[in-house]
């Protein structure tokens, strides 16, 4: 089992917003994160990131326990997180941006990132701040993946984005989660899209998982995309 949480209570100083998750994941499998806004999605991601509190309940990466605050271990563990304001350095170019995270390669042998995003090959000097929204997301999660993680983890990957941009990167994580056994947890604002890219799906409200199962059952299941509905 590549993910184990337990009982995640979490949130900001004294401010409880993760009422007690528990989900498990296996390497390569991809998991939907969905929920209205304000469920408390990223902070949960935060919280499994070692970004915002955990309270109490345990996470295991790989059988490894993780502590409440430490990112670094996740790192050496393979995990990587795109937050939902990408996090890309605007004054560094898309290769300085993609060669930082090399410094902590988790596999020897990395995604192709310029393979997979063509975009950003002609770009490689560009700074990435004067990159369009769709290309620093491009750069945001080529720089998660040239480390070569086991895990992905992407805050609200089309958010703002052209249709266009969106679709190619729909394709990119279809094809690098498959060809890599790489498992992957994503919210998005559409569930159609979480749910064509990942095959489990996982709905919260409140800080509580309110349901989950597969996405082929449950993208048609009426009940199910109510608990969806802004
Ligand atoms: N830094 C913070 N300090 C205190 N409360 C926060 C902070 N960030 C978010 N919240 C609150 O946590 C709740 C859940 O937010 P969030 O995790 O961002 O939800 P989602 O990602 O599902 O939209 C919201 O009520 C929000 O106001
Ligand atoms: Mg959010």
């Amino acid at each position: 089992m590549l993910v184990n949480a337990r009982d995640i209570i979490g949130g900001y100083g004294a401010i409880r917003i993760v009422n007690g998750v528990s989900f498990t994941l296996e390497a390569g499998e991809t998991l939907a994160l969905l929920g209205r806004n304000g469920v408390g999605k990223t902070t949960l991601l935060r919280t499994l990131m070692g970004l915002a509190d955990r309270f109490s309940g345990t996470l295991e990466i790989d059988g490894q326990p993780v502590a409440a605050r430490d990112p670094r271990k996740l790192a050496r563990l393979g995990v990587t997180f795109v937050p939902d304001n990408r996090g890309v350095f605007a004054r560094l170019t898309v290769a300085e941006n993609i060669e930082l995270a090399r410094g902590c390669a988790y596999a020897e042998t990395p995604v192709d990132v310029y393979a997979l995003f063509p975009d950003l090959a002609t770009r490689r000097d560009q700074p990435a701040g004067t990159l369009s929204g769709g290309q620093q997301q491009q750069v945001a999660i080529a720089r998660a993946l040239s480390v070569g993680p086991r895990l992905l983890i992407i805050d609200e990957l089309s958010q703002g984005l052209q249709p266009s941009i969106v679709q190619s990167l729909t394709q990119a994580l279809i094809e690098v989660t498959r060809q890599h056994g790489l498992a992957l947890i994503l919210v998005d604002q559409n569930p159609q899209l979480a749910m064509q890219i990942c095959t489990k799906v996982m709905v919260m409200q409140r800080g509580e998982v309110v349901a989950e199962g597969a996405s082929a059952t449950l993208a048609n299941d009426k009940s199910f995309l109510d608990l969806l509905i802004v």
